[in-house]
């Protein structure tokens, strides 16, 4: 049960998530044990200096991934259904925040969703800094779609030592939340491990919901433990009952 003091109407909720939330979309996570990084070297695929030194590896990296994300195969699970529920009953009462490369949480109805480690399909320009979407492959052909630069687009990924995006917009609103959910997230990596310390700072309650406890697990006052696409559903059926702001649409 959400703490009783939170049941008035315009709560303010951050919600952050993680690769853990699109486990059961067929989106492997990172630190699992079948995870992304035990088969593939993080410094030579997500940083900047991996980047520099083979370019190719990286792009083919995310040329797979970006492939993989638009495989018919992959969906949006009931998490990133409940969630875009949340999302468009809330309104500005909620920021949903995620680690996620992936475009699952648009695709399950959520906006607006900020991506503070950049977006799969997005490409960023080395010239002209611009990005925008892009779907297909990005090689050394791949020209940029405002300055036509050619051979100057990388993924629009932020890599480990880069600054993630958003982020006073994000402390902003966890100085001023009633309410902190992370989700599908393992707790590994700052900042966002470090967002509950910053909620419970400014007085809101703080939900993990899990497969499993997190590396942060004791800095939260609440926590669920099961697969995403069971507790977050459940979870957003309380909250939208408690703020009688259900907008009735069954998923
Ligand atoms: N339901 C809920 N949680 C799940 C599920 C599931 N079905 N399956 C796995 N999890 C949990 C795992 O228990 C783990 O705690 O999701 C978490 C995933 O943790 P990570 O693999 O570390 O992914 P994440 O926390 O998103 O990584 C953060 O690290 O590599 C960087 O930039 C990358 O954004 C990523 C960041």
């Amino acid at each position: 049960m959400t703490s009783p003091s939170l049941t008035s109407s315009n709560r303010r909720i951050v919600v952050l998530t993680g690769a853990g939330i699109s486990k059961e979309s067929g989106l492997d996570t990172f630190r699992d044990a079948d995870g992304i990084w035990s088969r593939v070297s993080l410094e030579e695929v997500a940083t900047p200096e991996g980047f520099r030194s083979d370019p190719a590896k990286v792009q083919a990296f995310y040329n797979a991934r970006r492939r993989q994300l638009q495989d018919s195969e992959v969906e949006p699970n009931p998490a990133h259904a409940a969630l875009g529920r949340l999302s468009r009953a809330l309104g500005d009462d909620l920021l949903l925040v995620t680690q996620n490369i992936d475009d699952l949480h648009e695709r399950g109805g959520a906006d607006p969703v900020l991506h503070m480690h950049g977006e799969l399909l997005r490409a960023r320009c080395l010239a002209c800094g611009a990005d925008s979407l892009w779907r297909a492959d990005i090689d050394r052909d791949s020209r940029c779609s405002v300055c036509g630069a050619t051979g100057q687009l990388r993924p629009h990924v932020v890599w480990f030592g880069e600054m993630p995006l958003e982020m006073e917009r994000i402390y902003a609103a966890l100085a001023d939340c009633d309410l902190f959910v992370s989700i599908g997230t393992s707790g590994n990596v700052y900042p966002a491990a470090g967002f509950v310390a910053e909620a419970r700072e400014a007085g809101a309650h703080t939900l993990e919901l899990n497969l499993e406890p997190s590396e942060g697990a004791t800095l939260f006052a609440e926590k669920r433990y099961g697969p995403a696409s069971e507790l977050v559903p459940a979870w957003v059926e309380e909250v939208l009952a408690e703020t009688g702001k259900d907008t009735g649409l069954a998923e």
